[in-house]
């Protein structure tokens, strides 16, 4: 039995199944990963762009790089990964078991091909607020027109996402946590597994007992039960079939 064998038959007798996603599952729609070869906009690593001392340093800048991602995912269509996992939902969570998609992304994508279990680990790129109250806003899906936009109560507008330096929302960590209490496989798609807490996950699954498996184009220092070599759009779909018998 190879690996595809092996996951597809502990992915039908789960009674719980979590999948973990990071950028590398909207790759394949054309959004770039962030440890690819993207490599640098204007000049800059978009890893320092995402903090808040970059915003406090230049928030025109760090607003005119976030606005561009927002009008990318905007423009992006899901791709076969992401339809494959929310048919995965489907066949799990009609068979009376329990899903959920924990992500990383903040692209919507899974949202728009059909999951409904999902936690935004790491927030939405289509919900911005204001960066001193805090209040939320959803902006029209139109470029904005001046870099900062002024938000609702005197600050200026920044993306609803986290950033290095700050915490993920309570709510994000206590689904995954619960998340990991009924979990029997846990699934890692597309991320490099090395930002936590989100990196932590899988060793947490493993602990308590999950089957745990990596997709991924390359091999990432997760400690997982079995890997499907490959792109996402590719092996989800497959394994689903494997699993099921059938994709939509
Ligand atoms: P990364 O860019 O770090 O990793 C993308 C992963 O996807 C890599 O392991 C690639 O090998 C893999 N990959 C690329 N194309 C793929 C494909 N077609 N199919 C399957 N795998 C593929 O992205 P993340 O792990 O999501 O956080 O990054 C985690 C976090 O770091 C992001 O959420 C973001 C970033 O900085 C914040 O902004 C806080």
């Amino acid at each position: 039995m190879d690996d595809l064998e092996a996951v597809a038959a502990a992915v039908r007798v789960a009674r719980g199944v979590v999948v973990l996603t990071g950028a590398g599952v909207s790759a394949e729609s054309g959004l770039p990963t962030f440890r690819g070869d993207g490599g640098l906009w204007r000049g800059h690593d978009p890893m320092r762009l995402a903090t808040p001392e970059a915003f406090d340093l230049d928030p025109a800048l760090v607003s005119e790089w976030y606005d561009l991602r927002r009008m990318a995912a905007e423009a992006a269509e899901p791709n076969a990964a992401h339809v494959a996992m929310a048919e995965l939902e489907r066949h799990v969570v009609a068979a009376d078991g329990r899903f959920a998609l924990l992500t990383q992304n903040v692209d919507r994508l899974h949202q728009r091909a059909g999951s409904e279990r999902v936690v935004e680990l790491h927030g939405s790129l289509l919900v911005w607020r204001d960066h001193r109250s805090g209040r939320r806003v959803t902006p029209e899906p139109t470029p904005f027109q001046t870099h900062p936009l002024p938000g609702p109560d005197g600050g200026w507008l920044r993306p609803d996402v986290v950033w290095f330096g700050e915490y993920l929302s309570e709510a994000a960590l206590a689904a995954a946590a619960s998340a990991l209490t009924w979990c029997d496989l846990f699934l890692v798609v597309g991320t490099s597994a090395v930002v936590y807490p989100a990196a932590g996950l899988v060793g947490r699954a493993a602990a308590a007992g999950a089957v745990t498996v990596e997709v991924n184009v390359a091999a990432t220092p997760a400690h997982v039960d079995h890997r499907l070599a490959g792109p996402a759009a590719v092996v989800l779909p497959r394994l689903v079939e494997a699993a099921f018998g059938n994709v939509a």
